[in-house]
Formats: C-alpha cells, sequence, structure tokens
C-alpha cells in the first residue's frame, strides 16, 4: 500500500460506504484487534480551519463485539474493498468475532502498523483517530419513523467523528 494526500482521492462516499460497504476495525497485534462490516457512515470535514478537517464518522451499535475494541483505542481504520470481496463483507457482517476467528475464514490477512489493523487485500484505507463520539438518543430524533424502523430494541448507535489522519491506496 501506499501513502496518498487526502487531495488525491477521488471517490464517491455514497457508493463506497453505502452500496460497497466497509470494514470498521480497531485493535492491534499485542492487544487484539476485531473487525466488522458496516454500511452506515460519512466522509466530509469539521472543525479544522480553512475548509475544515478531513473526517469519518461511523455508526456501531453497542451489542458489536468491535465496539469494544473502538471504544479502548484512540484509531480505527476504515478499508474499502473490490467487488470480488463483497460476499466476505457479508461474512464479516453477519458473524461475531466473539464466536470464532471470522478473518481467517474469509482469508483476509491482517496489516499491523501504525499501532491499528487493516487488511492487506483493501484497495482504500483510512486510518482514523477518535476524536468525538456520542450515543444516538431517541428524543433528539425529528423523524420518528427511524427509530420505529430502525431501533425497535431501542439499541441505538453510538457515532464517532474521527480524523482521517492517513490514506493508504494499494499499490
Ligand atoms: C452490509 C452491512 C452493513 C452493516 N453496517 C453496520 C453499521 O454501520 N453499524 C453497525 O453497528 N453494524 C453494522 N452491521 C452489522 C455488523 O457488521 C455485524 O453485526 C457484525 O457481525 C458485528 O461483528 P462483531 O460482533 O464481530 O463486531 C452491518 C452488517 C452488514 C452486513
Amino acid at each position: 500500500m501506499k501513502e496518498i494526500a487526502i487531495s488525491e482521492l477521488k471517490i464517491n462516499p455514497f457508493d463506497l460506504i453505502g452500496k460497497d460497504w466497509m470494514l470498521v476495525t480497531a485493535g492491534n497485534e499485542q492487544r487484539g484487534y476485531n473487525t466488522m462490516t458496516a454500511s452506515w457512515g460519512h466522509l466530509g470535514s469539521i472543525w479544522g480551519h480553512h475548509g475544515g478537517a478531513a473526517t469519518a464518522v461511523i455508526y456501531v451499535r453497542p451489542q458489536r463485539y468491535t465496539k469494544e475494541f473502538v471504544d479502548r483505542e484512540n484509531t480505527f481504520t476504515l478499508c474499502f474493498f473490490d467487488e470480488a470481496y463483497h460476499k466476505a463483507l457479508g461474512y464479516l457482517g453477519s458473524h461475531s468475532g466473539r464466536d470464532g476467528d471470522k478473518v481467517a475464514h474469509v482469508g483476509m490477512t491482517p496489516v499491523f502498523a501504525d499501532d491499528t489493523t487493516y487488511f492487506a487485500e483493501a484497495k482504500l484505507v483510512l486510518v482514523c483517530r477518535k476524536l468525538y463520539q456520542a450515543p444516538l438518543k431517541e428524543e433528539y430524533f425529528l423523524d420518528h419513523s427511524i427509530v420505529e424502523d430502525c431501533y425497535p430494541n431501542r439499541d441505538f448507535h453510538d457515532l464517532y467523528i474521527a480524523s482521517i489522519e492517513k490514506v493508504l491506496i494499494a499499490e
């Protein structure tokens, strides 16, 4: 993988996250890591000067094993893949790391670097540093149909805003 400047990134975040999906991964070789598939999130900017710092937002439900790692670490990665890995992402998004080595099952290769973890098979990796975390709250929904549709068990996501510290692409 090689590092590029964020200004070199030409992407459509709607397809990249919403349609193609991503892996949210946190942890490292020493303390252990876990990963899960996510299709909810945002890429944009907030809080910096002159246009804002490049940031990513992710949403993680309380019951995800990955949440323990995201909460524990200062950083996490977002990994994006070619279509050939879509089935693998489906598996990683329907099995928990609590129940076995799901990464080995799909045959992906963890790369331990920058005190975090990403995958050698990714076409794009964003290394992110957490800036802000907050739970979504029922009383703040302006459209309550979302609560009924997405949270029948009231298991509201935590959202995390993170600065994008590094952009890596496959060579
Ligand atoms: C396409 C897809 C998108 C998903 N998006 C999210 C998401 O944005 N946030 C979330 O908390 N879970 C999401 N999930 C569910 C987790 O990936 C799933 O529960 C996973 O098994 C959690 O693994 P873990 O327990 O090892 O963390 C998604 C699953 C799929 C298949």
